[in-house]
């Protein structure tokens, strides 16, 4: 499908579908929205030294290479274990062009995570192992249990194939006691169908331009 780029409001670069009238990110600042879904109101709410992550999504590689950045810049968790599933792969003259490193280290962290085997642990740093999967969440298996899920499917009227009660239940089954899962989503069907996957799910403040988002927890 044909991509193209937008710069989104905090300055940094989203990638839009025509065909499916769809963003990556949102519109009011990628950086801003992964900054608030996924790493302050998941990573940041994490008490454990060894954290293993789950993303549904690699897409730009945004959310992974924040959560490294996070990682490298903190004494409080010792390891992560990021695995995160994609079904389609973005071509390298897309990724390259990404603005999302601010220095040369960065951008070679960037990289690395895209030049990434498929389907192998590849640590980039001590402490950090990301595992990419080249699969559809739909046959989503894996022999880990997470204690973090970033849920970073296309919107659910625009997959809602990917929003169901059984892939939410397949989640719960892969993830520990007090799990978290995170979505930029607070639709009244995607709360409805996470309660009957099992999870307790609360409303909680979104990103910029969004009034809500989610966070479900397995008691
Ligand atoms: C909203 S984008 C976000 C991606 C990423 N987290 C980011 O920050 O760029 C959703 C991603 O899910 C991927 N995707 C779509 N359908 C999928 C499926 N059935 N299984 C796995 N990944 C899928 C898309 O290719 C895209 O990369």
């Amino acid at each position: 499908m044909k991509k193209e780029f937008f710069t989104t409001h905090d300055g940094s670069f989203t990638l839009f579908i025509p065909e499916m009238n769809e963003t990556y990110h949102s519109k009011f600042g990628a950086i801003n929205e992964a900054m608030h879904v996924f790493i302050h109101s998941g990573l940041e709410q994490m008490n454990k030294p060894v954290i293993k992550i789950l993303e549904i999504g690699f897409g730009t590689g945004l959310n992974a290479f924040l959560t490294a950045k996070f990682f490298f810049n903190q004494k409080r968790i010792a390891e992560i274990y990021y695995e995160s599933i994609e079904k389609f792969p973005l071509e390298e003259e897309i990724y390259k062009k990404l603005n999302y490193a601010e220095t040369d280290e960065e951008n070679r962290l960037f990289l690395q995570m895209h030049q990434a085997d498929w389907n192998r642990d590849a640590e980039l740093f001590p402490g950090f192992v990301l595992h990419k999967k080249k699969t559809d969440l739909i046959d989503f298996y894996s022999d880990k249990q997470f204690d973090l899920v970033y849920f970073d499917a296309f919107a659910p009227n625009k997959q809602e194939e990917l929003w169901t009660v059984e892939i939410f239940r397949n989640l719960y089954n892969h993830m520990n006691k007090k799990g978290i899962l995170v979505t930029y989503s607070a639709k009244g069907q995607v709360r409805r169908n996470m309660l009957e996957a099992g999870f307790y799910v609360e409303r909680i403040p979104g990103p910029p331009g969004k009034r809500e988002m989610l966070r479900a927890v397995k008691n």
